[in-house]
């Protein structure tokens, strides 16, 4: 048992057993033509607001609900609401924050199926990638209670004169505002929450427009779970008016934020401009992430890793392969294999179990990336590009596609979803392979595939990264075993699921008692 009496993370499941799967569909089938309508929960109450329509992204002519985003007034209350609720949260004990955070973890499970369902209907997830999702967010839940029971549970004893007791304590800063991306809409909403929440901060949570229905049930599962309606307040709408007037308001105490680089800089800038204290920001932002594979590696475990990396979740995660160095010795043979195991990928409906690359978010992001597409395609030389299949035009379907280019300093920015660009290298160079991919500034993943140890343990070392995989895919983080974030452009730690996180929603006071 390697994570010990206290915590365990939580349980796939298994496909292949019928007496698992059987009953998990049935459980998923039911929730195939819900339709949901959520708005803000503020204090607890369901506010209305301007309404949105929220389609599939695999298919726009399937409505999934409706959901009102916040106003004006939806936004003062909420603050309001969690800055009165802060002093009485932060004095609760831990034990009790950290119960209902367990009692939290055990809801998610509960609702399994509709979490699921939602992840592949309103995000456009796949089923494997649902069912990761709900156990992260679960796993997430359950460390940071643990953690803070740790941490938190008594002061620290300090030395001091005869006469004198020096203590230090930790505590929550005050009201956290919490801001999501759209690919891991349960798993990091929650993940920050449940971080602010076990530390004794109330939270003003703002999900990603696109996804305000699966954070809307987790912020509902919470209440269930014990969480004050006043400490949990839930703000649907968009990053320019939501997210903005949220981030200006001198009462937050900090700011926890995923998503990309551009939009952390910008929320940066707003809390420097804002009146009120110095708070901090925890932003996790994108990559460019890379992988180097030298001629001592094995071909057909590079090509699953490399494909693995760059197309699951059709390449919306921060973490995915964008750029692969391959050796020039070995390149030829890969990307023949690699274009082999690249005609083997599903493309299609999410919720289909099948499909191994479902849509991307939204059209915005649909026309972006094929437009880097058609681009890339004049500046380097194209390696493979799938074909989308007849059932994909209702959605946002981008193709799969390698791209064969001289130097990573061709891509300017992160290209979000299921491109990959190749760049050859030799032997000698690979000095030269780790200056280039730190020149990027992003600083997220970085795969290595090499039998040479001295090599690998050169590039996990040189190489400005927060998480370094060898020999295996570099997507997946797991809560406690692979704590989650970058350096540089891609981040300003402390890393998700880490033992280290909570600090940053943390407060220190010391009481020195003369007695
Ligand atoms: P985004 O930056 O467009 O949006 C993220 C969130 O910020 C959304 O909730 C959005 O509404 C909000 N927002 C936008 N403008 C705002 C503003 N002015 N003030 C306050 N909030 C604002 O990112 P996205 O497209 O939702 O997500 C994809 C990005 O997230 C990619 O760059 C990806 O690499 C990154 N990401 C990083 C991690 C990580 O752990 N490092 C994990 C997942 C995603
Ligand atoms: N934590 C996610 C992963 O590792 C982003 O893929």
């Amino acid at each position: 048992d390697i994570f010990g009496a206290e915590r365990k993370n939580s349980k796939g499941l298994n496909m292949n057993i019928i007496s698992e799967s059987e009953p998990f569909f049935a459980a998923l089938e039911k929730f195939k033509d819900t339709q949901w309508n959520v708005g803000p929960l503020v204090n607890g109450e369901l506010l209305s607001g301007e309404t949105k329509e929220v389609v599939s992204p695999f298919d726009t002519t399937k409505l999934v609900g409706k959901v009102a985003f916040a106003n004006n007034q939806a936004i003062e209350h909420a603050l309001a609401g969690a800055d009165n609720a802060f002093s009485s949260w932060c004095n609760t004990p831990v034990e009790i924050r950290a119960n209902a955070l367990q009692k939290l973890a055990d809801l998610l499970e509960e609702n399994r199926e509709e979490l699921i369902a939602l992840c592949t209907r309103e995000a456009g997830k796949s089923i494997q990638d649902g069912i990761d999702e709900v156990r992260e967010a679960v796993d997430f839940c359950r460390y940071y209670a643990v953690q803070a029971k740790k941490m938190m549970a008594k002061p620290e004893l300090l030395p001091g004169p005869t006469g004198e007791l020096n203590e230090l304590f930790l505590q929550g800063r005050g009201i956290f505002v919490c801001i999501s991306p759209w690919n891991f809409p349960l798993a990091i909403f929650l993940g920050q929450v449940a971080a602010a929440l076990a530390a004794g901060n109330t939270v003003v949570a703002k999900p990603a427009e696109q996804t305000s229905i699966v954070g809307f049930r987790a912020v509902q599962l919470a209440h269930e779970a014990g969480i004050p309606k006043e400490v949990l307040q839930f703000l649907p709408g968009t990053g320019a008016t939501v997210g903005a007037a949220i981030t200006s308001d001198e009462r937050i105490g900090g700011v926890c934020f995923t998503g990309s680089t551009g939009t952390a800089k910008l929320i940066n800038r707003t809390l420097a401009n804002r009146e009120g204290a110095i708070i901090p920001l925890i932003a996790e932002t994108g990559g460019q992430n890379a992988m180097v594979v030298d001629s001592t590696s094995q071909p057909e475990q590079v090509v699953h890793d490399v494909v693995d990396s760059s197309f699951t979740s059709a390449g919306q995660r921060c973490s995915a392969l964008r750029v692969l160095f391959l050796q020039e010795d070995i390149a030829d043979r890969v990307l023949e294999v690699m274009k082999g195991a690249m005609d083997e990928l599903t493309i299609g409906d999410p919720s289909s179990v099948k499909t191994d690359v479902g849509p991307v978010i939204d059209a915005t992001a649909q026309a972006n990336l094929n437009a880097h597409i058609d681009h890339i395609k004049q500046v380097g030389t194209l390696l493979k590009q799938l074909e989308l299949p007849a059932g994909t035009k209702n959605g946002h379907f981008v193709a799969p596609t390698a791209v064969e280019i001289d130097s990573i300093k061709v891509l300017e920015k992160e290209h979000f979803g299921p491109i990959l660009h190749v760049i050859r290298y030799k032997a000698a160079d690979l000095h030269k392979v780790i200056d280039e991919i730190n020149s990027t500034g992003f600083g997220l993943t970085l795969g290595i595939h090499s039998r040479n140890e001295g090599h690998a343990l050169e590039l996990a070392s040189k190489v400005k990264v927060g998480n370094v995989y060898i020999n295996r895919n570099q997507i997946g983080a797991v809560v406690g075993v692979q704590p989650f974030g970058g350096q540089g452009l891609s981040g300003t730690g402390p890393k998700a699921g880490g033992p280290h996180y909570l600090t940053r929603f943390i407060t220190e006071k010391t009481r020195t008692n003369n007695i």
